[in-house]
């Protein structure tokens, strides 16, 4: 084994993590919704606080309405503000995701932050790296997923639909299931047009 090995398999998830808005009509097993979420609890946290949780939603009636916010946010103040800022296809992709796609997934996880486990100033930060992992290995069993926060901004009805006590508070809302069409690879700047050596401006 040499320090390299597994580098380039953990480099082709990574490269191939995609925001999916679109679901085919199929079931996703618990053991890999397990698997992923063992991936997402070995995240860092401030102070190893751990304060993640998560609520996986199947119940179709609970999904819908959780979607119904998506949307509702959306079609409130979202699709005005992305109007003009997002490329044409990315617009189209988010439309379709809040108006339905996202809430077709056939779990939708609910990731919340338990404010008990995390000074108020990390905790939500401390939520985010384990979305991430949840993300990635999602990718990595073959499912499709996105890591949504628009629903959270009726934060006490999403809280409501899902249980969350007063102290644990809704960071985001990730679909997952098997995505109903292939993704491409994701498009991103090159790092060193945002890497610097030493000081902001001498770029790498
Ligand atoms: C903090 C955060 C919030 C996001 N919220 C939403 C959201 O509410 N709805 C949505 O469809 N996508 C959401 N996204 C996904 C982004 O649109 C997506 O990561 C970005 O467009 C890149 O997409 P790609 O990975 O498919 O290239 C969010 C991403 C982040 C990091």
């Amino acid at each position: 084994m040499t320090e390299t090995d597994g580098f380039d398999d953990l480099l082709a998830v990574i490269r191939s993590q995609r925001a999916c808005r679109v679901f085919a009509d199929a079931p996703v097993a618990d053991e890999l919704i397990g698997r992923a979420l063992d991936a997402a609890v070995h995240a860092p946290s401030a102070e190893n606080g751990q304060p993640w949780e998560f609520v996986v939603v199947r119940d179709a009636q609970r999904r819908a309405d959780i979607g119904a916010l998506m949307a509702r946010a959306w079609e409130a103040h979202g699709r005005a503000h992305s109007e003009g800022r997002l490329a044409p296809a990315l617009l189209a992709d988010v439309d379709a995701g809040l108006t339905g796609g996202i809430a077709a997934a056939p779990v939708l996880v609910v990731v919340a932050a338990d404010t008990r486990r995390g000074l108020r100033a990390t905790v939500a930060s401390s939520v985010f790296p384990a979305v991430q992992n949840l993300l990635l290995a999602a990718t990595a069993v073959g499912l499709g997923s996105a890591l949504t926060t628009i629903a959270t901004t009726y934060a006490a009805e999403l809280r409501e639909l899902v249980g969350l006590p007063d102290e644990v508070e809704p960071v985001a809302v990730v679909p997952l299931g098997v995505p109903a069409r292939r993704l491409g690879p994701p498009r991103r700047d090159p790092f060193g047009e945002h890497t610097h050596r030493e000081r902001y401006g001498i770029l790498w």
